[in-house]
């Protein structure tokens, strides 16, 4: 009955101690020190091991340290294993503080005073009130939720859009591809918070970006991937885009000389938005290893077939 941890190792190192300190009956290991294999019941990986089902013959729960899944490969996680999200508070804590920075720097200018300062040019703009500042949310699971709540106190009127419908106080919610485009022509700032899929891949390009109020902005803090770096840059050139905080490159880290790099309408951080809290992680995987041991449903249990 042993978890086996396999992701940044500073962090593994207090996952341990937590896990010593609230669950000292259920033996813990970091990677690559794994023991017996034949113990190991549950993993928590980022990258898990290549060949999970021959090594660990008796594992029974594959947790994923972050939120996302897209970098799992699914398939190697064999179909019996459920394949557990991490939907700890810590990261949607960590998050909600993230895009409220985001968009309240993009609601206040901040890029353009950045680039004053740099200058230096002391040049007022004119404030807009924040209830003529539509923020439209794509992705309305527990990280968008949170968010959205938060976000809620300072008077932007908000709208989300999901793959299924949701209904959220003081939330326009839209659901599903027909109704992406009503969304859109709404959002003066535009936040991507979706799992990376075969459907939302690519789903930030030049079509999504003509459907948006001119001028409007985008923070991205899904993956990389979700963005068509051309489009992107085309619709910040032409004005379509007035500016962009994001958080996810593809690759990662991104090349050296990458235009996101110097852009003085891009705002960039290191896949830095959010992060795994260990303490409050632990007691989210210790949970649902009760829970699947009472053999009930387990919360941030991926489905295979829509991939998140
Ligand atoms: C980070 O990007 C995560 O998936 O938690």
């Amino acid at each position: 009955m042993t978890v086996l941890y396999k992701a940044n190792m500073v962090r593994g190192a207090e996952w341990a101690t937590f896990f010593a300190e609230r669950a000292p009956h259920l033996p813990f290991r970091l990677w690559p020190d794994i023991g017996d294999p034949a113990d190991i019941r549950y993993l928590v990986a980022w990258v898990p091991p290549d060949d999970i089902a021959t090594t660990f013959p008796n594992l029974e729960l594959v947790f994923s340290v972050g939120a996302g899944v897209d970098q799992f490969d699914a398939t190697k996680v064999p179909a019996h294993i459920p394949l557990v999200r991490m939907l700890e508070p810590g990261i949607a804590e960590t998050m909600v503080e993230y895009v409220t920075m985001a968009v309240l720097a993009l609601h206040r200018d901040l890029l353009h005073f950045i680039d004053q300062q740099k200058q230096q040019l002391w040049r007022e703009i004119r404030i807009k009130p924040a209830k003529r500042r539509r923020v439209g949310i794509m992705g309305l699971g527990q990280l968008g939720q949170a968010v959205l709540e938060r976000l809620k106190a300072f008077g932007f009127p908000l709208l989300g859009w999901n793959r299924s419908p949701r209904d959220i106080e003081g939330v326009t919610c839209y659901a599903g591809p027909d109704t992406l485009p009503d969304f859109l022509a709404q959002s003066d700032i535009l936040v991507c918070l979706l799992p990376l899929t075969d459907e939302t891949r690519g789903i930030l390009n030049a079509d999504l970006f003509a459907r948006l109020p001119h001028g409007a902005s985008l923070v991205n803090v899904g993956r990389g991937p979700h963005l068509v770096e051309a489009d992107f840059l085309a619709a910040l050139d032409s004005g379509a885009l007035s500016g962009a905080v994001l958080d996810v490159a593809d690759p990662e880290p991104l090349t050296e000389g990458h235009p996101f790099w110097s852009h003085p309408r891009i705002l960039l951080t290191p896949h830095n938005a959010s992060m795994t809290t260990p303490d409050t992680a632990v007691d989210y995987v210790l949970d649902v290893i009760d829970r699947h041991r009472r053999g009930e449903e387990l919360p941030g249990r991926v489905d295979r077939s829509r991939g998140y």
